[in-house]
């Protein structure tokens, strides 16, 4: 029998590594889907364009970044459109679950069942990206 000793010890370092691994990659996951909302939500998506206010020179003001802002262009002229003037704060996407949140930026449906009125856009973003933003956005005090 001693001729299993290497092998059960082999098993056990294999599965102790699994487990440590495991472990790791989940935090490495949390934190990179965070990294990957905050790089969505200004280098893409550009949120804060709208949904952030500016000073008097239209400077976007970071003290109050995502808390939600007037919307200061004019809609275009075109009928039935119902062209919103403020966006919302949405500094930890409050009222948002989750899933409600996913289910906005993948197919452009709110919590209501509706489609927000523009400019706000109607993403298509993969379930991935949504959930990586929710979590970003859902991380902001
Ligand atoms: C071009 C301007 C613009 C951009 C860019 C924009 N939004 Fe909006 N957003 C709005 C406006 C305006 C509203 C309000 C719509 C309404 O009143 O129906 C809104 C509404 C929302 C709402 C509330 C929706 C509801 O009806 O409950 C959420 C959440 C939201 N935006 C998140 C985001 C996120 C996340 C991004 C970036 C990924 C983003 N927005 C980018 C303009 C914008």
């Amino acid at each position: 029998m001693a001729y299993l000793r290497p092998a059960v010890l082999l098993l056990a370092i294999i599965i102790l590594s699994f487990v440590i691994l495991g472990r790791g990659s989940g935090n490495a996951a949390g934190a990179a889907s965070t990294d990957r909302g905050k790089y969505i939500v200004d280098g893409v998506a550009k949120c804060a364009e709208c949904h952030t206010p500016r000073d008097e020179e239209g400077k976007l003001l970071e003290s109050e970044y995502l808390r939600g802002a007037a919307i200061s262009v004019d809609a275009p002229p075109y009928p039935n459109l119902h062209w919103a003037t403020k966006a919302p704060n949405i500094a930890g996407l409050p009222g948002y679950a989750d899933e409600e949140g996913v289910r906005l930026l993948t197919k452009g449906i709110n919590r209501n069942g509706s489609a927000p009125n523009p400019p706000m856009p109607q993403y298509r973003m993969t379930r991935e990206d949504a959930r990586a933003v929710v979590a970003y956005l859902k991380s902001l005090e």
